[in-house]
């Protein structure tokens, strides 16, 4: 044969990395971090397998446990030990994510980011002050505009708490907005905001609403989180996070999202991020321990993916295990 072109031809050894476009290093991950002000003892989340809840107490050694693979970031997630109707145990002074946030900041060199959403300490579940009927009416769900005072009181306790960066995933209409103005008036102008902006309406979080005790009691959540038809509506959602002070953008899920990650990159030029979720997690352990593919491979793979898509930074609960082997 007469082949000019030959790509075979760079995939050798030794010339195989030295042409690779992408390349996943530990400082690109933030791992999650479940703690739980219910339990004393550290409690495995059976659909995520590897993964606890931890008491309060035991904040400081997970995240250790975390560094110690080389991932310097971690997201942390509240399960209070009350949950009401307007979940104000989210902005108590005394609430788990405050105390774990004061215990591994005072302790760790860790970069602390804090989920700010209602949904985890809410009784009904979902992510902001319900109408009166919504019970009877599901869809008569989220009060918008009444909830964002709410968020912007969580932001203030976590950064008076010592979190470096919140990370507001209600997908309510204004929140990022809303948040930095509370932020601001308190002083912490310079806590970035880490928006879920583009966060669809997802089958994947179900191990997450496991872990973090955070499933809607009725209805679900297509009145705020977004249809995973619109590619288009993402890059609204994007340019209102924009306007209103997003630092960093994050799409969530990511696999089943790549697309709207690299349309994000085009057209932005602020850092992306990508959400590995729950279900994107248990479905390759699922698969693994049945034999069928390869679990080490495959995360590497799942996460080079969302970079050369063009992520800067990975929210996953592989980050320990995939840290540990670069
Ligand atoms: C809401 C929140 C959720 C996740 C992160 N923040 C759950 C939801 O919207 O139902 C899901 C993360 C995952 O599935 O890993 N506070």
């Amino acid at each position: 044969m007469d082949l000019t072109h030959r790509p075979r031809r760079l995939r050798r050894d030794g010339i195989r990395s030295l042409v690779s476009e992408v390349d996943l290093s530990a400082s690109d991950l933030i791992a999650p971090v479940f703690v739980d002000a219910t339990t004393d003892e550290r409690r495995p989340i059976e659909s995520m397998p590897g993964h606890e809840r931890v008491p309060v107490d035991e904040a400081v050694t997970r995240v250790e446990e975390i560094r110690e693979t080389g991932v310097e970031a971690v997201v942390v997630f509240g399960i209070p030990d009350a949950k009401d109707d307007q979940g104000t145990r989210a902005w108590a002074d005394d609430g788990v994510v405050q105390r774990a946030v004061r215990a591994i900041t005072a302790e760790t060199d860790a970069y602390v980011i804090t989920d700010v959403c209602l949904c985890e300490y809410t009784d009904h579940g979902h992510c902001g002050l319900l109408e009166d009927t919504a019970a009877e009416e599901p869809e008569l769900t989220v009060r918008n505009d009444e909830t964002l005072d709410l968020l912007g009181k969580i932001a203030t306790s976590h950064a008076e708490a010592g979190a470096e960066m919140v990370a507001p995933s209600g997908m309510m209409d204004g929140m990022v907005g809303a948040i930095r103005e509370a932020l601001d008036a308190d002083g912490f102008t310079d806590v970035p905001i880490m928006s879920y902006a583009a966060k669809y309406e997802s089958a994947f979080y179900g191990p997450f609403r496991d872990a973090a005790d955070g499933a809607p009691a009725f209805g679900d959540r297509r009145h705020y989180q977004m249809d995973p038809a619109n590619a288009r509506e993402a890059m609204r959602e994007v340019a209102l996070d924009v306007e209103q002070g997003a630092d960093v953008l994050m799409v969530k899920p990511a696999l089943p999202y790549l697309d709207v990650v690299s349309a994000i990159r085009e057209e932005y030029d602020h850092p992306v991020a990508a959400y590995n979720v729950s279900g994107e997690y248990a479905m390759l352990h699922a698969a693994a321990e049945k034999g069928w593919l390869d679990l080490e491979a495959a995360a590497y793979e799942s996460l080079l993916s969302i970079k050369r898509a063009g992520a800067d930074l990975i929210l996953t609960y592989f980050a320990e295990d995939v840290a540990d082997r670069l």
